[in-house]
């Protein structure tokens, strides 16, 4: 008989969601920080979570909010130090929380030292370690394939110096190493170590799906659907069979996991950014030496209802069954929050959370969900967001319209900044800075302190939440909203 395997900790695991740059902001710059989520470190602990996710904190130009990393190895100024990380770490572990973090695996920034050298010349050692490729025709200028970015437009980038196309999933600033080289693996999984050394509990790996390629290069294959959902990547009339989920991405899985697994005392673990039916992800965790788990984010297309509730949780269990676990999802930095979805009833949101919080399996709760928090919805034109400048040209109706069905086109609006009191700017950075994004203008009656007070008894004077009508009419399409400093950094720690 086999010796059970013991209890590992990620069973029981809450993962919090700290994004970063909208969590708290210590230096006074109106960007959130390591210094900042530092000193909220025992609001988590209250919360009764016991794992945080930190948002990427390394070095970074900063086009995609840091997903768009230019060095591994080091942290962004605009979030502080390695030693303020240090504090982090340390002080989540001393109230026996782990700490995650991003792993960004799929593609560096144009600006990361590899991808210069790479883009430099045909010739150069590292041209090979991202995916470039002759164009079709005499002159080279039609992309090799008609492969899609998961954006939708096209994925090839063409570079005038090299003459030849190099290939990004995302958006341009956004190349895709090349993990058929032997090299990128190994110099990825020496991040992966380095960071593991440090003390990270493990990671939340960003698009993973999107690792391998097919090397035939061949098209993708025509699909009827316009648009991707949680549960199916395929869109804009392209099957992404070639792009995402190849089988070398599941045996990458395998190689991550070896390499985590020279860690112990404790354990660490790793959560996939996948996308598909469960049915299917759960490939990526089969057999015990894959992944731990993957967000399953069907539950935030699932109408809330007891009857919808409970077929996801048997499907879930079907498709997922122990000891594997199911992960339960309803929002995240790129996705309309999970108040919206309820229409910000507090009997729904409570009961939406009794049952993610008590269903088997891992919840993932994002910063401001345990609040309530709204989206905000902004305008294309002026956002951070990097999707937004793709999809500027549609008109703000269109936006507004597909906002409702749950797709952000400017992620802006769930970004906002975490409200922490009716203190100006929600208290999340200091009277008379400028938040990187406008703070929700319902931060004065819905905030933690307020929600504190509620839960210890005392409901706050005003009314906790405002209409929905109140909602639509928000005033979130101010041309006066602030522009933000972030790219050009910050002010020395
Ligand atoms: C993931 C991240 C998202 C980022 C993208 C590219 O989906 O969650 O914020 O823009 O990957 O890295």
């Amino acid at each position: 008989m086999n010796a059970p395997t013991p209890t590992q900790w990620w069973t029981s695991a809450t993962i919090y969601q700290v994004y970063l740059r909208s969590f708290h902001d210590a230096s006074g710059d109106g960007i959130g920080d390591l210094r900042g989520a530092l000193e909220k470190i025992d609001y988590l602990q209250d919360l009764g979570i016991n794992t945080l996710w930190l948002a990427p904190f390394y070095a970074s130009p900063n086009l995609d909010a840091g997903y768009d990393i230019s060095d591994y190895e080091s942290v962004n100024p605009e979030q502080g130090t390695i030693d303020d990380l240090r504090r982090l770490v340390d002080a989540a572990h001393a109230r026996g929380m782990r700490v995650l973090a991003d792993m960004v695996m799929n593609h560096t920034s144009d600006k990361h030292s590899w991808f210069q050298a790479s883009r430099s010349s045909t010739t150069n050692p590292k041209r090979d370690w991202y995916i470039w490729r002759p164009g079709r025709q005499a002159n080279g200028k039609e992309p090799p394939n008609n492969w899609r970015s998961i954006l939708g437009p096209r994925g090839w980038q063409w570079d005038e110096k090299t003459r030849e196309w190099y290939w990004a999933s995302f958006l341009p600033c956004q190349p895709d190493l090349n993990y058929r080289n032997p090299e990128v693996q190994q110099a990825m999984l020496d991040v992966v170590r380095r960071w593991l050394a440090f003390g990270f509990d493990g990671f939340r790996l960003d698009i993973f799906h999107a690792l391998f390629k097919d090397d035939s290069f061949a098209d993708n294959p025509f699909s009827p659907r316009i648009l991707p959902t949680e549960e199916n990547p395929d869109g804009f009339l392209q099957s992404f069979r070639a792009t995402l989920h190849h089988p070398d991405t599941l045996h990458f899985a395998r190689t991550l996991r070896k390499v985590v697994d020279e860690f112990q005392n404790p354990p660490r673990f790793l959560i996939g950014e996948v996308f598909g039916q469960p049915e299917f992800l759960r490939k990526y965790c089969e057999g015990d030496d894959g992944l731990h788990a993957v967000f399953l984010f069907k539950a935030m297309q699932t109408p809330f209802g007891a009857r919808e509730y409970r077929s996801l949780i048997q499907e879930f269990e079907r498709d997922m069954p122990a000891p594997l676990l199911p992960t339960w999802v309803f929002g995240n930095h790129d996705r309309m929050r999970k108040g919206e979805r309820l229409d910000h009833h507090p009997g729904r949101e409570k009961l939406c959370a009794a049952s993610q919080l008590t269903a088997r399996g891992i919840p993932c709760i994002y910063n401001g969900e345990e609040i309530g928090m709204r989206d905000l919805p902004l305008p294309l034109a002026g956002a951070h967001d990097p999707v937004a400048g793709l999809y500027g040209f549609l008109p703000e109706f269109v936006a507004r319209i597909l906002h409702r069905q749950g797709i952000l086109l400017n992620r802006d609006a769930c970004r906002t900044p975490m409200q922490w009191s009716s203190a100006p700017n929600a208290g999340f950075t200091g009277q008379g800075n400028t938040p990187w994004l406008p703070v929700h203008p319902e931060y004065a009656s819905n905030n933690v302190e307020a929600s504190s007070r509620w839960v210890r008894g005392r409901p706050p004077p005003a009314a906790r939440r405002p209409s929905r009508t109140w909602a639509r009419r928000a005033p979130c399409s101010s041309s006066k909203r602030p522009r933000s400093s972030a790219s050009s950094a910050k002010r020395p720690a």
